[in-house]
């Protein structure tokens, strides 16, 4: 016969099976978080990745492997996929099996110049499907979680998205993306000045695509789009902002892939879509393309 315990654990396992998963995923977020304050105001050894805007440290990766080497030990069958060990030329594809997707510091170019954006993002997937998302403001301390049917909390708070379906009542949320290149700005500025057009109230860049999509969880703003953010920007993000009621979508107007690369995320689907209606499209590839 198994200990009482066991048998309390194995229950409580039954009813909730990612539990564990996701208070193991905030006891990391928040040690993450005090590495990373730790380290704000320190000199960084700073290096590029995808272009010269791409910006990775020494503390991206060092708390990415504490995240991952943690949750290894804990979780031996599970899958990981990271910011900087996909940039290390690890794969990145969504299988069936629980999945866990890590950003380390989203923000990190706020981080290189000590401006106080800055987030640790853990989200989870179970056969494909977004389960739950940490995400840590670490300089704030606030965190956010969401989990799929259990809706979504800063620090404890619960969240509600803006239920605005007027453009030109909302505030917009965007972020540049790696690419500098002419035409991609070109892309970008014009997307940007057909939502002033449309009167929005304003279009704010903040440096985090986590924190962004925080905000507009939390009904600080009304819409949000990217092209060029990365699985490990969106998946936590996901969760809190569906379960606070937002959408988030492809920038085509259909369901998101969170492979994409590309994102449309709102308070309400009215307003998603009439985003989704003005923007020209970016293309960035996908986080899953070899
Ligand atoms: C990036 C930031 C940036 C956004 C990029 C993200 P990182 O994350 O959120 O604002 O434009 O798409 O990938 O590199 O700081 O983790």
């Amino acid at each position: 016969m198994r200990p009482q315990h066991e048998e309390a654990r194995a229950a409580s396992a039954e009813e909730d099976p990612w539990k564990e998963c996701m208070d193991t995923a905030v006891e990391l977020a928040l040690r993450a978080g005090e590495v990373i304050r730790n380290a704000f105001m320190k000199e960084k050894r700073v290096s590029t990745k995808s272009s010269a805007v791409d910006l990775v440290t020494e503390t991206d990766h060092f708390v990415e492997e504490l995240i991952i080497s943690a949750l290894r030990e804990k979780f031996p069958s599970h899958r990981f996929i990271g910011e900087e060990s996909t940039s290390s030329g690890s794969q990145c594809r969504l299988t069936n099996s629980p999945t866990w997707i890590i950003d380390p510091i989203d923000g990190t170019c706020n981080f290189v110049h000590r401006f106080p954006l800055v987030a640790v993002s853990i989200g989870f997937a179970f056969k494909q499907e977004l389960e739950f998302g940490v995400i840590y403001h670490c300089t704030e301390e606030r965190l956010y979680t969401g989990r799929k049917g259990h809706g979504s909390f800063c620090n404890g708070q619960r969240l509600q998205v803006s239920k605005e379906t007027d453009i030109a009542k909302a505030l917009v949320l965007t972020e540049i993306g790696t690419k500098r290149d002419p035409a991609t700005l070109k892309l970008f500025l014009g997307n940007m000045e057909r939502l002033l057009k449309c009167h929005a109230h304003g279009v704010r860049i903040i440096g985090s695509s986590t924190l962004s999509l925080c905000y507009l969880a939390s009904g600080a703003a009304e819409a949000y789009y990217q092209f060029g953010l990365h699985c490990w920007d969106l998946a936590a993000a996901t969760v809190i902002i569906r379960e606070a009621g937002g959408v988030v979508i492809d920038t085509s107007g259909g369901a998101l892939d969170i492979m994409s690369c590309r994102v449309v995320a709102a308070g309400t689907e009215e307003m998603a879509l009439l985003i989704a209606r003005e923007l020209q499209t970016i293309n960035y590839g996908r986080d899953d393309e070899d």
